[in-house]
């Protein structure tokens, strides 16, 4: 049986989703939102190159360090609240971040 952990999505709308994403599929946090047919952009498909799958982290779980790649691709796309706010293509899919609460980032609007 596959291992499932809960993800609390806040859309740009404001409405809540929480989607179930298998540990065991090798995913990262923006494939498993996709795999949950919420409409995302990610137009570089998790290179980390886009910044277009960027989010606000609103818990306190204990994420993988920030690349280079990463802290300057936020950087440049001029996101508002650097602290919080992290590529999810960049954060994958463990038991570490069972019940991650998230807000979808403006450029990530399809
Ligand atoms: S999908 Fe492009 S940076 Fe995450």
């Amino acid at each position: 049986m596959e291992d499932l952990i809960t993800i609390h999505v806040t859309d740009l709308s404001g409405e809540e989703h929480q989607i179930a994403a298998p540990t065991d599929m090798n995913l990262n946090v923006m494939e498993a939102i996709r795999a949950n047919e919420i409409p995302i952009k990610a137009t570089c498909g998790g290179m980390a190159m886009c910044a277009t799958c960027n989010c606000l982290v609103k818990s306190n779980h204990p994420l993988p360090e920030m690349s280079e790649d990463e802290e300057a691709m936020l950087d440049e796309a001029f996101v508002l609240d650097i602290d919080g706010s992290r590529l999810m293509c960049q954060i994958p899919v463990s038991d570490k971040i069972d019940g991650l609460q998230i807000q979808l980032g403006e450029l990530t609007a399809e």
